[in-house]
């Protein structure tokens, strides 16, 4: 199998494993890289070990699972580091910056209790330094940035009090907010309903290109993935089963899971145009 995304020094997991606390292999020799400023897919059905794979990158693993291998993220000003066995400390110096994450539910991002522009102002002052109007000022521009209307009134409003699809929006501005060299999106529109997926996805594409970030998109919808990556990754019981670039995998899959896949995928033609449109 080619080794999907090369050999890229941005991220590169090789012969990852998760455990379970009961012992099961969740997720098993997994080994790809991602290039800064590239996109890789990861594909497979419910419980093939995609957000795990998400979750142990990011150092997130639940309590009592285990990864093993090696996962070295490359830190923009403070070179590469190994997440699998790092201690939380060090993680901390990791997340945001070299990577951060945008989840299937927004709420796993946000404190309920807490109004959106006081969440976001927290990692923008982080990262930036910024205090005061400054700070006010730096927190509207990421809300209109994630294109929300009235940022000042999302900004007063608790997570609760803004639909799904601003919600969602917000985490991503969160995520954005440590200006991350890689993002990862753990089926970021799954749970909205259909034309407001469109519109995020379509936000997502845009500011990936624009900042340059890199992309772990994670779905389980080909048609979804093939759209916004250009290298796909396929997962099945924890394991890789098939990589290649989004065409290759779509247009001539050789697992034949993959091709059960790329069989029920549905509208794939329209979403290969999905940046076209
Ligand atoms: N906290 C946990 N404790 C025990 N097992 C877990 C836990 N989280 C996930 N698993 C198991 O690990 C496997 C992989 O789960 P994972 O969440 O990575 O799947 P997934 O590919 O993201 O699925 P989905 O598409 O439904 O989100 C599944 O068998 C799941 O039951
Ligand atoms: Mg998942």
């Amino acid at each position: 199998m080619t080794r999907p995304g090369a050999t890229g020094p941005l991220l590169d997991v090789t012969g990852l494993g998760v455990r379970s606390a009961g012992g099961h292999d969740l997720v098993s020799g997994l080994t790809f890289g991602i290039e800064p400023g590239s996109r890789l897919g990861l594909i497979g059905e419910s419980g093939s070990g995609k957000s795990l794979t998400a979750l142990a990158i990011m150092g997130l693993l639940p309590p009592g699972m285990a990864a093993s291998g090696s996962i070295v993220l490359d830190v923009p000003g403070a070179g590469p580091a190994q997440i699998v066995g790092a201690a939380e400390r060090r993680l901390r110096g990791v997340r945001g910056r070299a990577a951060s994450v945008v989840f299937q539910e927004p709420l796993t991002a946000l404190d309920p209790l807490m109004k959106v522009g006081r969440q976001l102002a927290e990692p923008i002052r982080r990262r930036r330094g910024l205090r005061g109007a400054a700070l006010r000022a730096a927190v509207a521009d990421a809300l209109a940035e994630v294109r929300l209307p009235e940022p000042g009134r999302i900004a007063r409003a608790y997570p609760h009090e803004i639909s799904g699809g601003q919600r969602q929006r917000v985490a991503i501005a969160m995520a954005l907010a440590c200006e991350p060299a890689l993002l990862i999106a753990d089926e970021p529109t799954t749970a909205l309903d259909v034309t407001v997926q469109a519109e995020v996805l379509a936000l997502l594409d845009g500011l990936v290109a624009a900042r340059g970030m890199a992309l772990l998109f994670i779905s389980h919808d080909l048609a979804v993935v093939s759209g916004i990556t250009d290298r796909i990754l396929v997962l099945k019981d924890g394991r890789a089963v098939e990589s290649g670039t989004a065409r290759q995998v779509v247009n001539a899959p050789s697992h034949p899971y993959t091709r059960a896949l790329v069989a029920g995928a549905r509208h794939l033609d329209s979403a290969l145009d999905w940046k076209a449109r």
